[in-house]
């Protein structure tokens, strides 16, 4: 089975949607084979990952594989991404429209936060991780994803929202989750500091995290960079040279990754 990691975080727009792709390719380019799961209505991993939404066509969704409720049911889902790099084809995709919306009012049906396990179940043996991209709410559709993973990033802004938002996850984690979401073993192994900029204020929040979460936290900080936001848009993997420095950031945090969340 795969290392599955929950990227979450208690607040919108804080970079987790940015870090789940980056961190793919990165661990793409090491050689890992990398399964993404879009587990947030939005569909923004999908989009920056290269995959369009056609509403003419049939195309299975991550959705549909949770409501099936079956084992093993994401097999009819996994699908290649859009991307043309080298590395792309050690990358796949269950992807996500607003259907997964849907999904919320299941919450209340008996064992209804088992449904991604169920759908994943045997179907990421193929990959090394598998990298789940959740939506700020710490409601049904996160808790499916908590509920699957065994592992959690946090990933926040040098922001106090942000920082407050990543405290009250981290708390739901540790918790919550192990006897709400029957996972005792879920831990969180890293913080990622995202879309730093160079003002005092973010120095501050900065070091407040650090004395919050230690050496949860992992180096380097992902710097504020237009460039990133427009691959992102543009549905490009970190290949040009105007995102090298981006590109630099991730590789090293990949090595972060590989070293708190090892495979076999
Ligand atoms: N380091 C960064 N520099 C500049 N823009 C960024 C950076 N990280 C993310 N963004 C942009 O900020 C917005 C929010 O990021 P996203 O990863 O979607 O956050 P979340 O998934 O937490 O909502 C997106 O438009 C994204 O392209
Ligand atoms: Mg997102």
């Amino acid at each position: 089975m795969a290392r599955r990691v929950a990227f979450v975080n208690n607040k919108g727009g804080v970079g987790k949607t940015t870090t789940t792709v980056r961190l793919a390719e990165a661990l793409a380019k090491e050689g890992k084979r990398v399964l993404v799961v879009d587990m947030d209505p939005q569909g923004n991993a999908s989009t920056f990952l290269g995959w369009t939404w056609d509403p003419t066509q049939h195309q299975p969704t991550i959705s549909e594989a949770i409501q099936a409720a079956t084992e093993g049911a994401a097999r009819a889902v996994v699908q290649p991404i859009g991307w043309d790099a080298p590395y792309a084809e050690r990358i796949a995709l269950a992807p996500a429209t607003l259907d997964l919306e849907s999904r919320m009012s299941e919450a209340g049906l008996s064992g209804a936060w088992r449904r991604l396990d169920m759908a994943l179940e045997g179907v990421d043996d193929t990959f090394d991780y598998t990298l789940i991209d959740c939506q700020p709410s710490v409601f049904h559709l996160t808790q499916l994803a908590l509920a699957a993973a065994h592992d959690v990033v946090i990933v926040t802004e040098a922001d106090i929202y942000s920082v407050e938002a990543a405290k009250r996850i981290h708390t739901f984690v540790t918790q919550r989750a192990p006897k709400d979401l029957a996972n005792p073993t879920l831990a969180v192994r890293g913080v990622i500091i995202s879309a730093l900029t160079n003002t005092l204020l973010q120095a501050e929040q900065r070091d407040s995290i650090r004395r919050i979460f230690g050496d949860l936290v992992w180096e380097p900080s992902v710097k504020l960079r237009t460039t990133l936001a427009e691959a992102n848009t543009d549905a490009l993997p970190l290949t040009d040279s105007r995102v090298a420095d981006s590109r630099a950031t991730y590789e090293l945090l990949a090595q972060a990754f590989l070293k708190a969340v090892p495979t076999p």
